[in-house]
């Protein structure tokens, strides 16, 4: 229970300190956490597995836990707190000890990530409402030469964010909102293979599963 609030406290902390990437007020629910590792949960063979702004790691207490012994892990968080907090976590959490000689937590930006193989999962927290939109097509650039053939993307948008957002915006924000729908409508047509619905979220939120195909 401490734990829980001294997350959500420099969660909020950070939230104001940078609004711009942090995008959220709270972590993210249990059952968010839980719709976004769905296809990570079904997985066989060995998997090699990225997860895109874990934050305090809310979502990542979901991996670790279906994570199999032969998967490797690796997180990229751009905020030097949270990397620090992740770091303790791979340390003092069991579930996340189980994990630590298979996870590697890198902090930059994903869009300087590199790798030299490929994902078959990646699991995404970032803020994307909050972008540029030309910045948003750099990342999904990145994701989709980060995935392996028939590897899938699963990340999350807060449900009728756009549409809402859009009527307390100027216009250079509407503008901007528009062209972000665009970018995010043209990987959803030719990707995505499955929407859940996460009503038990601050705020409520959909997940949206992309595939590369293979
Ligand atoms: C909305 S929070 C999500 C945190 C966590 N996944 C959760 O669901 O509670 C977004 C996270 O993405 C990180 N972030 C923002 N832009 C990033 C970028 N370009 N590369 C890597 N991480 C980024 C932020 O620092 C923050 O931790």
């Amino acid at each position: 229970m401490k734990r829980f609030f001294g997350e959500h406290v420099e969660f909020f902390r950070q939230y104001r300190r940078r609004f711009q990437t942090t995008g959220a007020v709270a972590p993210s629910s249990r059952f968010l956490a839980r719709a976004l590792s769905r296809p990570l949960e079904k997985h066989a063979g060995p998997s090699r597995v990225l997860e895109v702004g874990p934050g305090t790691g809310a979502v990542t207490r979901r991996i670790v836990r279906v994570l199999k012994p032969e998967d490797k892990f690796d997180l990229v968080e751009l905020n030097e707190t949270f990397v620090g907090m992740l770091q303790t976590r791979f340390v003092e959490d069991a579930d996340f000890r189980r994990v630590a000689d298979r996870a590697q937590v890198h902090q930059c930006p994903i869009q300087e990530f590199h790798s030299d193989q490929p994902y078959d999962f990646i699991i995404c927290g970032l803020p994307f409402n909050n972008f540029p939109p030309a910045l948003v097509r750099e990342i999904f650039g990145a994701f989709f030469k980060l995935l392996a053939p028939g590897g899938v993307l699963s990340y999350f948008e807060y449900m009728y964010m756009r549409p809402l957002r859009k009527v307390v915006s100027n216009r250079e924000g509407r503008e901007r909102l528009s062209e972000l729908e665009v970018v995010l409508q043209d990987y959803l047509g030719k990707h995505r293979f499955q929407r859940d619905w996460v009503f038990v979220n601050v705020p409520p939120a959909w997940v949206q599963h992309l595939r590369r195909d293979g």
